[in-house]
């Protein structure tokens, strides 16, 4: 724990650790006041402080006769906005990461060849990362992009960074994209990288992507652990 930031804060942050990571898993009996102050070694008010904030949120329900238990809010993504994964991430408070599982260079498949409009066989750069929040695993992103797309994403670096900034860096703007969503199952090396058992039900989004000039620059497969993120749309009747 950081020892700049208040107890109480450096307790929130241990609390929502517990839950984020599944310690403290939904439907869960949250430890009495008592015990937590045992278990940190801290005097009640910063506990009691830090529970009001969780409460608060939503992230603890009942009390008052009910016993206290653990409710875990889901971040939603909407997709009335466009974003990308790290400005997702940051739009909902937490720390995106990654680890670059694979970025290389290959022929194009049929299909990836008529998604990005290309002939096939022609070279493509494919980028698969395990995407993190607050260093959980919470996606695994597949993205493939034509070659002079491509290419300079092979040179920067992706363990460090965000594909769309080092794009928009070079005047490539992600601006327009169509998504299909649907449910699938964890292959088992995905579901050895979210860890989870293999055959784990994984929501999907598939996003092709196109620069304000209407080339296709990306095709991407993410592939997210239904326990880190819900889908949202809006949508307003046109009478
Ligand atoms: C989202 C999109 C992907 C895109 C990625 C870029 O996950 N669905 O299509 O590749 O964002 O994310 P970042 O800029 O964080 O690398």
């Amino acid at each position: 724990m950081s020892q700049n930031l208040p107890l109480h804060t450096q307790l929130y942050d241990a609390m929502i650790q517990r839950i984020r990571s599944g310690a403290w898993k939904e439907g869960d009996r949250v430890p009495s006041e008592k015990s937590l102050v045992a278990e940190f070694g801290t005097s009640r008010g910063p506990v009691r402080q830090a529970l009001a904030s969780l409460r608060a949120e939503g992230m603890i329900v009942g009390g008052r006769g009910a016993p206290p238990r653990v409710q875990r809010t889901v971040p939603a993504q909407s997709f009335d906005t466009f974003l990308s994964f790290t400005e997702w991430a940051r739009s909902i408070d937490r720390s995106p990461g990654q680890r670059v599982i694979e970025a290389s260079r290959r022929p194009a498949t049929e299909e990836i060849a008529r998604e990005l409009g290309i002939a096939p066989d022609e070279a493509v750069v494919e980028v698969i990362r395990l995407r993190l929040l607050d260093g959980e695993p919470a996606m695994i992103e597949r993205s493939v992009h034509p070659f002079w797309v491509g290419r300079h994403l092979l040179a920067a670096d992706l363990d460090g960074g965000s594909i769309y900034q080092t794009l928009l860096a070079l005047h490539i703007a992600p601006v327009r994209a169509r998504h299909v969503i649907d449910a699938v199952a964890a292959h088992p090396l995905d579901a050895e990288w979210l860890g989870v058992a293999a055959g784990s039900p994984l929501l999907r989004a598939r996003r092709v992507t196109r620069d304000e000039h209407g080339g296709v620059i990306e095709s991407a497969d993410d592939r997210y652990l239904p326990s880190m993120t819900t889908f949202v749309i809006e949508n307003t009747a046109e009478h």
